[in-house]
Protein backbone atom coordinates (compact mmCIF):
# COMPACT_ATOMS: atom_id res chain seq x y z
CA UNK A 1 0.00 0.00 0.00
CA UNK A 2 1.49 3.34 -0.68
CA UNK A 3 1.16 6.19 1.97
CA UNK A 4 0.50 9.77 1.53
CA UNK A 5 3.18 11.13 3.68
CA UNK A 6 2.83 14.78 2.74
CA UNK A 7 -0.96 14.31 3.84
CA UNK A 8 0.85 13.16 7.46
CA UNK A 9 3.48 15.89 7.52
CA UNK A 10 0.17 18.25 7.18
CA UNK A 11 -1.71 16.75 9.20
CA UNK A 12 1.50 16.49 12.50
CA UNK A 13 2.37 19.72 11.73
CA UNK A 14 -1.71 21.02 12.43
CA UNK A 15 -1.94 18.89 15.19
CA UNK A 16 1.47 19.35 16.92
CA UNK A 17 3.15 22.48 18.43
CA UNK A 18 6.06 23.67 16.49
CA UNK A 19 8.57 21.89 19.00
CA UNK A 20 6.83 18.70 18.83
CA UNK A 21 6.25 18.68 15.22
CA UNK A 22 10.37 19.90 14.47
CA UNK A 23 10.82 16.35 16.74
CA UNK A 24 8.52 14.41 14.56
CA UNK A 25 10.13 15.82 11.41
CA UNK A 26 13.50 14.62 12.69
CA UNK A 27 12.43 11.41 13.80
CA UNK A 28 10.88 10.53 10.32
CA UNK A 29 14.86 10.99 8.91
CA UNK A 30 16.12 9.42 11.68
CA UNK A 31 13.50 6.18 11.06
CA UNK A 32 14.04 6.27 7.53
CA UNK A 33 17.72 6.24 7.79
CA UNK A 34 17.92 3.09 10.06
CA UNK A 35 15.27 1.51 8.19
CA UNK A 36 17.93 1.94 5.07
CA UNK A 37 20.46 0.82 6.78
CA UNK A 38 18.67 -2.36 8.45
CA UNK A 39 16.87 -3.12 5.69
CA UNK A 40 13.05 -2.47 6.95
CA UNK A 41 10.25 -0.77 4.73
CA UNK A 42 11.33 2.51 4.49
CA UNK A 43 7.89 3.77 3.90
CA UNK A 44 6.20 2.03 6.98
CA UNK A 45 8.92 3.08 9.52
CA UNK A 46 8.38 7.19 7.79
CA UNK A 47 4.24 6.66 8.39
CA UNK A 48 4.76 5.72 12.52
CA UNK A 49 7.61 8.66 12.27
CA UNK A 50 4.91 11.22 11.56
CA UNK A 51 2.59 9.36 13.70
CA UNK A 52 3.99 8.19 16.64
CA UNK A 53 3.50 11.38 18.75
CA UNK A 54 -0.11 12.32 17.05
CA UNK A 55 -1.35 12.17 20.09
CA UNK A 56 0.85 13.54 22.67
CA UNK A 57 -0.34 17.00 23.35
CA UNK A 58 -4.19 15.71 23.56
CA UNK A 59 -6.15 16.16 26.77
CA UNK A 60 -5.44 12.59 28.89
CA UNK A 61 -9.00 12.16 28.63
CA UNK A 62 -8.91 11.75 25.08
CA UNK A 63 -6.01 9.70 24.90
CA UNK A 64 -7.59 6.94 27.11
CA UNK A 65 -10.50 6.99 25.05
CA UNK A 66 -9.12 6.35 21.89
CA UNK A 67 -6.50 3.56 23.21
CA UNK A 68 -9.91 1.86 24.51
CA UNK A 69 -11.24 2.28 21.42
CA UNK A 70 -8.27 0.16 19.85
CA UNK A 71 -8.79 -2.95 22.68
CA UNK A 72 -6.00 -1.74 24.58
CA UNK A 73 -5.89 -2.40 28.16
CA UNK A 74 -3.24 -0.76 30.31
CA UNK A 75 -1.47 -2.82 32.68
CA UNK A 76 -1.45 -1.15 36.78
CA UNK A 77 1.96 0.92 35.88
CA UNK A 78 0.91 2.02 32.51
CA UNK A 79 -2.58 3.27 34.24
CA UNK A 80 -0.37 5.39 36.39
CA UNK A 81 2.06 6.65 33.77
CA UNK A 82 0.09 8.58 31.63
CA UNK A 83 2.79 9.63 29.70
CA UNK A 84 2.75 6.23 28.03
CA UNK A 85 -0.25 6.77 27.05
CA UNK A 86 0.34 8.23 23.58
CA UNK A 87 1.68 5.74 21.51
CA UNK A 88 -1.64 3.74 22.02
CA UNK A 89 -3.26 6.29 21.47
CA UNK A 90 -1.93 6.81 17.99
CA UNK A 91 -2.83 3.41 16.94
CA UNK A 92 -7.17 4.04 17.90
CA UNK A 93 -6.38 7.38 16.05
CA UNK A 94 -5.01 7.06 12.91
CA UNK A 95 -6.73 3.44 12.30
CA UNK A 96 -10.22 5.09 12.94
CA UNK A 97 -9.43 8.74 11.28
CA UNK A 98 -6.81 7.69 8.46
CA UNK A 99 -7.60 4.47 8.15
CA UNK A 100 -3.86 3.14 8.85
CA UNK A 101 -4.60 -0.20 9.97
CA UNK A 102 -1.12 -2.11 8.99
CA UNK A 103 -0.31 -3.99 11.89
CA UNK A 104 3.06 -3.52 11.39
CA UNK A 105 3.33 -0.04 11.85
CA UNK A 106 0.44 -0.29 14.49
CA UNK A 107 2.99 -2.09 16.45
CA UNK A 108 5.70 0.07 16.32
CA UNK A 109 3.80 2.95 16.98
CA UNK A 110 2.20 1.25 19.83
CA UNK A 111 5.34 0.24 21.48
CA UNK A 112 7.46 3.73 20.71
CA UNK A 113 7.51 4.51 24.48
CA UNK A 114 7.42 1.44 26.12
CA UNK A 115 8.91 -1.21 24.08
CA UNK A 116 8.21 -4.58 24.75
CA UNK A 117 8.78 -8.58 24.61
CA UNK A 118 8.60 -8.93 21.15
CA UNK A 119 9.71 -6.08 19.14
CA UNK A 120 10.14 -6.74 14.94
CA UNK A 121 13.26 -4.84 12.90
CA UNK A 122 10.69 -2.23 12.76
CA UNK A 123 9.43 -1.71 16.29
CA UNK A 124 13.39 -1.11 16.62
CA UNK A 125 14.00 0.79 14.22
CA UNK A 126 10.88 3.65 15.16
CA UNK A 127 12.07 3.24 18.97
CA UNK A 128 15.72 4.30 18.11
CA UNK A 129 14.46 6.62 15.48
CA UNK A 130 12.89 8.52 18.49
CA UNK A 131 16.07 8.04 20.69
CA UNK A 132 18.37 9.00 18.39
CA UNK A 133 16.81 11.38 16.02
CA UNK A 134 18.90 15.30 15.28
CA UNK A 135 16.99 17.31 18.11
CA UNK A 136 17.74 14.71 21.04
CA UNK A 137 20.09 16.51 23.86
CA UNK A 138 20.62 14.17 26.40
CA UNK A 139 24.67 13.21 27.57
CA UNK A 140 25.45 10.53 25.91
CA UNK A 141 23.52 11.05 22.63
CA UNK A 142 26.35 10.75 20.54
CA UNK A 143 27.49 7.08 21.26
CA UNK A 144 23.56 6.30 21.30
CA UNK A 145 23.24 7.70 17.95
CA UNK A 146 26.83 5.65 17.07
CA UNK A 147 25.39 2.35 17.99
CA UNK A 148 21.45 2.87 16.69
CA UNK A 149 23.36 3.08 13.09
CA UNK A 150 25.76 0.11 13.81
CA UNK A 151 24.25 -2.24 15.30
CA UNK A 152 20.54 -2.74 16.11
CA UNK A 153 20.24 -5.62 18.95
CA UNK A 154 23.41 -3.60 20.63
CA UNK A 155 21.65 -0.48 20.52
CA UNK A 156 17.83 -2.02 21.87
CA UNK A 157 20.45 -3.16 24.73
CA UNK A 158 21.55 -0.14 25.60
CA UNK A 159 18.45 1.92 25.44
CA UNK A 160 16.73 -0.27 27.46
CA UNK A 161 19.56 -0.53 30.05
CA UNK A 162 19.19 3.40 29.74
CA UNK A 163 15.30 3.54 29.97
CA UNK A 164 15.04 0.90 33.10
CA UNK A 165 17.72 2.97 34.77
CA UNK A 166 15.90 6.06 34.11
CA UNK A 167 12.94 4.62 35.58
CA UNK A 168 14.75 3.25 38.54
CA UNK A 169 16.10 7.00 39.28
CA UNK A 170 13.20 8.47 39.70
CA UNK A 171 11.65 5.82 41.32
CA UNK A 172 8.42 4.79 38.54
CA UNK A 173 7.07 1.23 38.26
CA UNK A 174 8.33 -0.65 35.47
CA UNK A 175 5.60 -1.58 32.67
CA UNK A 176 5.27 -5.32 32.52
CA UNK A 177 6.14 -4.23 28.15
CA UNK A 178 9.16 -2.84 29.65
CA UNK A 179 10.09 -5.11 31.90
CA UNK A 180 10.05 -8.09 29.43
CA UNK A 181 11.98 -5.87 26.90
CA UNK A 182 14.41 -5.29 28.99
CA UNK A 183 14.64 -9.06 29.97
CA UNK A 184 14.86 -9.92 26.45
CA UNK A 185 17.56 -7.80 25.07
CA UNK A 186 19.82 -8.32 28.07
CA UNK A 187 19.92 -11.58 26.49
CA UNK A 188 22.07 -10.23 23.92
FE1 LIG B 1 6.42 9.54 21.96
FE1 LIG C 1 8.74 11.12 19.87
Amino acid sequence: MEYDLKKLDKLAKKTLSAKRYYHTQCVVQQAQKLARLYGCDEQKAMVAGWMHDICKEMPREEQLQWLTKCGIILDSVQESQPKTWHGMAACGFISEKLGITDPEILHAIRFHTTACGHMTELDEVVYLADLTSVDRVYPDILPMRKLAETALKPAMKEAMRYAVNDLVERSLGISFDTFQAYNVYMAY
